[in-house]
C-alpha cells in the first residue's frame, strides 16, 4: 500500500482535497449565496420548490465526492500507518467528523425528499419546517465540521 501511495500521492491527496472543496464549498455556496436569492421569491410554494430542487442537485453532486473522500482517507490511514501512530487521535477525530457529516447528509436527503412530497401534496407548512431545519441547522453544522476537518488535514499535511 505504501509504495503505491508514494507513487500516486499527488493524485490521491488531490482527490481528497477536491472532494472536500466540492462538499464544503457546495454547502457554503448553497447556504450563503443561493439561499438568500431564493428568499426573494414571494410565493412560498415556488420558493420552497426552488430550494428543494437546488438541494436535490447539490446532494447529487456531493454524494460521489463524499465517497471519494472516505476512500482516499482510508488509503492514507493505511499508507501513513495512522492508526498506530502518535497522530492516531487526529485521524480518529477526522473519521468521527466524516461520520457525523455523512449521517447529517443522509438525514438532510430524507428530509428534502419528505419536503418534496409535501409540496406535491400541498402541505406547505410541513415542507417549510423540513427545509427550514436543513437550512438553519444541518447545513451550517456540516460547514463548521467540514472546516474543522480541513484544519486538521492542513495540520497533518504539514507533518507528512
Ligand atoms: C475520514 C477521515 C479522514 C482522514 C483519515 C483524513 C486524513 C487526512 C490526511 C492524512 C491528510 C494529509 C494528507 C497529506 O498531506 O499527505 C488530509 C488532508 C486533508 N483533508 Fe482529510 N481526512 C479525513 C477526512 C476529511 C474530511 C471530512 C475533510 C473535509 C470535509 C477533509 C479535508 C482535508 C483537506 C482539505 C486536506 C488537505 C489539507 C492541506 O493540504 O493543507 N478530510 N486528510
Amino acid at each position: 500500500m505504501s509504495e503505491i501511495f508514494t507513487e500516486y500521492k499527488a493524485y490521491i491527496v488531490f482527490i481528497h482535497v477536491i472532494s472536500a472543496v466540492v462538499w464544503v464549498g457546495g454547502m457554503i455556496a448553497m447556504r450563503y449565496a443561493a439561499h438568500p436569492s431564493f428568499m426573494k421569491i414571494e410565493s412560498s410554494e415556488q420558493r420552497l420548490e426552488h430550494i428543494s430542487i437546488a438541494l436535490k442537485r447539490l446532494f447529487l453532486i456531493v454524494l460521489p465526492f463524499v465517497v471519494l473522500l472516505f476512500i482516499t482517507a482510508f488509503i492514507m490511514i493505511k499508507a501513513y500507518s495512522l492508526s498506530g501512530s502518535e497522530y492516531a487521535g487526529f485521524a480518529h477525530a477526522k473519521e468521527a467528523i466524516w461520520s457525523v457529516m455523512f449521517i447529517n447528509l443522509i438525514v438532510m436527503i430524507k428530509r428534502r425528499n419528505r419536503a418534496e412530497k409535501a409540496i406535491v401534496d400541498g402541505d406547505i407548512a410541513l415542507a417549510k419546517s423540513q427545509l427550514g431545519l436543513i437550512g438553519k441547522y444541518q447545513v451550517p453544522a456540516n460547514i463548521v465540521l467540514g472546516v474543522i476537518a480541513i484544519f486538521i488535514g492542513s495540520y497533518l499535511s504539514s507533518i507528512f
